[in-house]
């Protein structure tokens, strides 16, 4: 079988580890690396699917080929669905990870764990953009809640204070990274849209 090549679009080393592992099982996909010389897309967008296509389309035309990229917010019930497409910039512009994750604690401070109050989920959109200008894209999405207190060292960004519902209460960090694949949004979302490739007509590939 022909393998369908895609581009890489995340410049996050922790998004193309994450992709990398949960596509490695894809006999239909192989994965390039993105080239360096790509200078790294402005996420203007207002949704994850705007987000995700602006970062394949702009591999996709630099390159050639098709690209695939991915697009991830939390949203808190409790603070109205934020931080949402901005999670990546929470804390402000030039925001790390653990400044998001302390204004995120901060902002919730005031709320008890208990009764719903830190219900959240991650979603992601896994998006491929083809040089003929064809998108697909796929979403997967993980419910969970928000943690008193960080804890793990595993994964990134807002993984120590997240609790997927699916687990025995701890976080995704603190997680074997099988263990955060096999439930989570990425996982899910990515899984999703091998699915949809490999059952499209191979002209398009
Ligand atoms: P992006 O806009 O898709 O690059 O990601 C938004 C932000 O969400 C990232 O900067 C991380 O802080 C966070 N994020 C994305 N994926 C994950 C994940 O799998 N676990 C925890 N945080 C994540």
């Amino acid at each position: 079988m022909s393998r369908l090549a895609l581009v890489l679009a995340t410049a996050n080393p922790d998004k193309v580890a994450e992709i990398t592992a949960i596509l490695s099982t894809s006999e239909s996909l192989e994965l390039l690396a993105r080239p360096a010389e790509v200078e790294e897309v402005e996420e203007t967008g207002a949704t994850l699917v705007e987000n995700a296509g602006l970062k394949a389309r702009a591999l996709c035309v630099a390159t050639g080929k098709a690209a695939v990229a991915d697009d991830t917010g939390l949203e808190v019930d409790a603070l109205g669905g934020a931080p949402g497409v901005y999670s990546a910039r929470f804390a402000g512009e030039g925001a790390t990870y653990a400044d998001n994750v302390v204004k995120l604690l901060g902002e919730l401070a005031a709320l008890a764990d208990e009764g719903g109050e830190r219900r959240a989920r991650f979603t992601t959109v896994a998006l491929v953009t083809f040089p003929d200008g064809q998108e697909v894209w796929a979403q997967g999405n993980v419910e969970g809640r928000i943690t008193a207190e960080p804890r793990g060292t595993g994964g990134f960004g807002y993984d120590p204070v997240f609790a997927p519902d699916e687990g025995d209460g701890r976080t995704f960090a603190e997680m074997s990274i099988e263990e955060k694949h096999a439930c989570s949004h990425r996982g899910r979302a990515f899984r999703a849209l091998a699915k949809v490739l490999a059952e499209r007509p191979t002209d398009r590939m």
